[in-house]
């Protein structure tokens, strides 16, 4: 089941299930639009670091798009989409050289790394791309499922905002970092996670079970609290709106 940032980060173990489980070919279909609208028509070399299973990289409207993971589940799945165009490598010390890519991709990365990481991650984008190149990523990622009103939104956001530290892939910081990294803000778009939202009930049980983790940093009483007042909603089987993810792209000087 997917959720906000939802606690399984072993994506080898991950792997056989990713697609199904985060939204399949319709979330892949829309990211790679939003990618697609903020790619300059010129780019022909496109890296996506962090491809994961190649869903979204196979889609990238491009003249050639090779696919990095460090995860060798995942990078395999990306290999039969995308063969011999998929390498192994982390994102913190990219294996492609300086100034040799057009573009690069990075969905769903950042907020899974710490602050280290996700600057180191920035500056190797950086590092690879040509001058004038774009940078593409995903920030505030897991503000995602909160950006449409709804009722449910209304309960989970002032609990969650008590136990979320702040995260690596904040619009403001990444935008900071790329400014020192002479990456110039250049564009931003959105992409839904198509048939990702979740019901009261389906949130109560990823909240209980802790399968989130935010709720990691609660204590029982308050996610007890929480969950009761989910359970109290109507349509406790409707699934609210799906999430609204957050596309920005740079400019290298
Ligand atoms: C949430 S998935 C996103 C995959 C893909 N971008 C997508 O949108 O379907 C995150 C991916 O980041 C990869 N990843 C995490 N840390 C990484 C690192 N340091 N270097 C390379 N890949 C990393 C994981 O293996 C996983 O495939």
């Amino acid at each position: 089941m997917a959720g906000e940032n939802v606690l399984v980060l072993n994506y080898d173990a991950e792997a056989s299930t990713y697609d199904r489980t985060r939204g399949g070919d319709a979330r892949a279909v829309s990211a790679a639009a939003a990618i697609g609208a903020l790619l300059p028509r010129q780019v022909t070399l496109v890296a996506d670091l962090a491809c994961g299973t190649g869903i979204v990289t196979a889609r990238v409207a491009a003249p050639r798009v090779i696919g990095i993971d460090l995860s060798h589940g995942m990078a395999r799945l990306a290999a039969a989409r995308l063969p011999g165009r998929v390498a192994r490598g982390d994102v913190t010390a990219v294996p492609l050289a300086d100034g040799s890519v057009d573009a690069v991709v990075m969905i769903w990365l950042l907020h899974l790394l710490d602050h280290a990481a996700s600057a180191r991650a920035l500056a190797e984008a950086a590092r690879v791309l040509r001058p004038g190149g774009t940078l593409l990523t995903t920030v505030d990622k897991d503000e995602a499922y909160y950006v449409t009103p709804s009722d449910v939104a209304e309960l989970i956001v002032p609990v969650r905002a008590r136990h979320v530290p702040p995260p690596s892939d904040a619009h403001d910081r990444v935008t900071g970092l790329a400014t020192a990294l002479d990456l110039s803000p250049a564009g931003r778009t959105t992409f839904p996670g198509d048939g990702q939202g979740h019901s009261p009930r389906g949130w109560a049980e990823l909240i209980l079970t802790r399968r989130i983790p935010w709720t990691k940093r609660a204590d029982p009483g308050t996610l007890a609290a929480l969950t009761g007042r989910l359970h109290a909603l109507p349509g406790q089987d409707r699934p609210r709106a799906d999430p609204v993810y957050r596309l920005v792209s740079f400019t290298k000087g």
